[in-house]
């Protein structure tokens, strides 16, 4: 039987509504998605690559064709070694366009074989973020239905952890 697989890579620091509007989109067209969490982050990651594994297979736990994976390296090489067919991305708005557009046109040059599928999300996680949703919820702004209920339970922990490091290093330097 021919089976279309789809991998659905990026940073998930966290995971968010947008993704996972995604990812439900993705399973409805694709046999299979993995979901792929880039190791080698040279962006500051807020959660540990464990800590995503662990947010997103909470958060596809409804999904019997969707599995979770990290890899490191150039995308095109896991994609060949997951025999997969197709690389699904996310367009949120005209900006993001440019780079997924250069991104695709490189990983098409690399590994002519493999397709790269855009999906666009719902308009009401069309501005939702990983970044965005830290800064707002670092600076104490509500969340709520932009990031699924134990994101923000895990926020919550690391958000007060960072909060007590500030305090305990401002308490040493100023008795
Ligand atoms: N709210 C959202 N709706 C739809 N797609 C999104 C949303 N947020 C991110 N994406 C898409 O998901 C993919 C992974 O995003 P992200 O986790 O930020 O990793 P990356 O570091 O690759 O940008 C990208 O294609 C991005 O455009
Ligand atoms: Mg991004």
């Amino acid at each position: 039987m021919n089976t279309v697989k789809a991998i659905y890579p990026g940073s998930f620091d966290p995971v968010t509504n947008g993704h996972l509007d995604l990812i439900a989109r993705g399973a409805k067209i694709f046999d299979h998605v993995v979901v792929a969490i880039l190791k080698n982050a040279t962006k500051n990651p807020l959660f540990t690559v464990e800590e995503r594994v662990e947010m997103l297979t909470e958060a596809v736990t409804g999904f019997d064709n969707v599995s979770i994976a990290t890899f490191d390296g150039l995308l095109v090489d896991f994609a060949r070694q997951q025999q997969a067919q197709a690389v699904l991305r996310g367009i949120r708005a005209i900006s993001d366009y440019e780079y997924e557009l250069q991104m695709a046109h490189m990983n098409r040059r690399l590994a002519r074989e493999l397709e790269t599928i855009f999906l666009m999300p719902d308009a009401r996680y069309s501005f939702v973020s990983s970044r965005l949703v830290k800064e707002v919820f670092e600076l104490g702004g509500s969340v709520e239905g932009l990031v699924p209920p134990f994101v923000i339970r895990r926020l919550k922990v690391r958000v007060a952890d960072h909060n007590g490091s500030h305090e305990a290093a401002s308490s040493t330097s100023n008795p």
